[in-house]
């Protein structure tokens, strides 16, 4: 099924200088990007975007992170691309992650973990309309 994900290149990938190296994972498995933007997020912003999260004990220390410098939100589009981007991403820790992935290649740890992608289609949807409109997708 054609599908569309929300990819977030987070402070820490975009402090090694890497963009380009991540967005070439997604180009070469044949993902495209319909949207992309870098962006200083606002400590509203994080809060909200990871509002899901909001009792955890690393909530506070994620938000500040993801403050702390600009991120890369990125709308990918493939067949079946939300669990292919979380396969090309590898598991949340990433020394949990399998060799090749971005989270292996690229994360320093379980918080600072270079890229977010959204888990599900209903997250998706609400992820990409945090960030982007209608008619800033293009397919
Ligand atoms: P992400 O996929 O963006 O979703 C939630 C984020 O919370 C996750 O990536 C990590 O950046 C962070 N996170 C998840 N688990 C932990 C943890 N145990 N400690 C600190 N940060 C975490």
């Amino acid at each position: 099924m054609m599908e569309r994900t929300l990819s977030i290149i987070k402070p820490d990938a975009v402090k090694k200088n890497v963009i380009g190296k991540i967005v070439d994972r997604f180009e070469s498995q044949g993902i495209r990007i319909v949207a992309m933007k870098k962006l200083q997020l606002s400590l509203e912003e994080a809060k909200a975007f990871y509002a899901v999260h909001k009792e955890r004990p690393f909530y506070e220390s994620l938000t500040q992170f993801m403050t702390s410098g600009p991120v890369v939100v990125m709308v990918l589009e493939g067949e079946g691309v939300i669990a292919k981007n979380r396969a090309i991403m590898g598991a949340t820790n990433p020394a949990q992650a399998d060799p090749g992935t971005i989270r292996a290649d690229f994360a320093s740890n379980v918080e600072q973990n270079a890229v977010h992608g959204s888990d599900a289609p209903e997250t998706a949807a609400q992820e990409i309309a945090f960030f982007f409109s209608g008619r800033q997708l293009i397919g």
